[in-house]
């Protein structure tokens, strides 16, 4: 694979810019690591685009022969092709059965998020979220919706379950009161069960169950953000991939006796095995949500969220392109990320923590305690032009001073080994 960074100084205005919104004036290649960008790199970007690009040829070929649907406001569920061929794919990606009946359309998982907090929801309503959690949730929870956060202690299970029984009950008369048909949950619990960003550590199987009860008690929503469950590499003694972790949605079954009409949303993505810039993705979600969000003025009025590129992407896993794509990458990460481990393992300060993630895009890296991170990304920036995302900004309470996220999403292998190196040095140099 082809190297792109180059040696390019950047000017301290970019170096800023990388941090926060590093896709933008080029500092992913120019010369700087943007080890905090959670996207996929250009040799993956390539194979979507031949992808799209098989796809398109076949379904636009096919559509102007017959009425055009896909250049219509379409269903409010999305297209029908892309349902059907979305729950066949998950089915066999997940190793367990989705029902296209669950599946509606989204533009992605933050505008799955967003419309969710915004539809269900309003200013002063609780969001409980792990501590630490995705750090660009906390933007749509804090900043847009003005929800109150509780952050619920976390383990290498995932979320604390009798911290979040007692948090639920202390917040009990706060934020929704009363329920209706249009409003059916008290608060919302945003998880990322399953290769979470940014610790790439999956929920305990029964934790996930305790989590669906307690939804259930405290008439709350879970909101799983499943955008990396796909992006597994769990092996298996003949060489194949296992299935990864099952999905939090599939223990809220309907056939359970204590089933209340559904707690849970998997909210899914394109973006991280695909490509960000296809703004596609879906919610498997129980039917009375599908009913509140199609009769509500967004659907009601665009018809489907992204009829047209859900129209060709339902083409290309038809065609089972996404499938064989998905097989490459897996390899590839696989590959990446034991090189990376290797490069920690051997050069971090004593002391330092993390484990090899088996899917996601990040590891997560615990130094010793007392280390500035924040100081290491000073010199990290200034000397050597290596980005990665500092631990507290993941925290609603700025704990993880001590801790920082790398991604191994975007770099080809050597680029990585390199920048990690690098990193690993600065960090031994520090806490010397
Ligand atoms: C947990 C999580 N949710 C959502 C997103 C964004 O997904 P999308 O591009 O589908 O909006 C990301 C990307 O980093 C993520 O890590």
């Amino acid at each position: 694979m082809q190297c792109n960074v180059q040696n390019i100084r950047l000017k301290d205005s970019q170096v800023s810019w990388c941090i926060s919104q590093p896709w933008e004036k080029g500092s992913l290649r120019k010369g700087m690591w943007c080890l905090n960008f959670g996207g996929p790199g250009v040799q993956m970007t390539r194979q979507t685009v031949a992808v799209m690009k098989e796809a398109a040829a076949k379904r636009l070929t096919e559509e102007a022969a017959a009425e055009g649907e896909l250049m219509q406001y379409g269903n409010t569920r999305g297209d029908p092709k892309y349902r059907i061929e979305l729950a066949k794919f998950l089915t066999k990606m997940y190793g367990a059965p989705v029902d296209r009946d669950d599946i509606l359309c989204t533009a992605g998982a933050t505008h799955g998020l967003y419309t969710l907090c915004t539809q269900l929801f309003k200013a002063g309503d609780i969001v409980f979220v792990e501590d630490p959690t995705y750090f660009l949730a906390q933007v749509i929870f804090r900043k847009d919706c003005q929800f109150t956060m509780v952050p619920v202690p976390t383990d290498d299970k995932g979320m604390d379950m009798e911290a979040l029984d007692r948090l639920m009950t202390e917040y009990k008369d706060k934020g929704v009161t009363k329920t209706s048909e249009k409003t059916p949950y008290r608060s919302l619990i945003y998880l990322v069960p399953c290769f979470q960003n940014p610790t790439s550590r999956c929920m305990a199987p029964e934790r996930c169950q305790r989590v669906v009860q307690l939804a259930r008690k405290h008439e709350s929503l879970i909101v799983c953000d499943d955008v990396y469950n796909t992006l597994s590499w769990i092996p298996k003694p003949d060489g194949s991939f296992d299935d990864p972790p099952q999905g939090l949605f599939a223990y809220d079954k309907k056939t359970d006796t204590d089933y209340k009409g559904g707690h849970v949303v998997s909210n899914g993505s394109f973006s991280k095995f695909m490509g960000p810039g296809l703004r596609l993705g879906w919610y498997e979600a129980p039917t009375r949500l599908h009913a509140i969000l199609r009769e509500g003025g967004f659907l009601d009025s665009c018809g489907g969220f992204n009829q047209f590129t859900g129209g060709i992407m339902g083409t290309a896993m038809e065609l089972e392109l996404v499938e064989k794509h998905i097989n490459n990458i897996r390899k590839y990460y696989q590959d990446a990320v034991g090189a990376v481990c290797q490069v920690l393992r051997q050069k971090m300060p004593k002391g330092t923590k993390f484990h090899e993630p088996q899917g996601g895009f990040f590891i997560w890296i615990e130094l010793p305690d007392g280390a500035d991170v924040s100081a290491l990304r000073q010199i990290c920036m200034d000397e050597h032009k290596i980005a990665f995302l500092p631990g507290h900004t993941c925290s609603p309470e700025g704990n993880y001073q001590n801790c920082l996220r790398i991604s191994f999403s975007y770099y080809p292998k050597e680029e990585l080994v390199r920048a990690v190196t690098v990193l690993c040095e600065a960090a031994t140099k520090m806490l010397q």
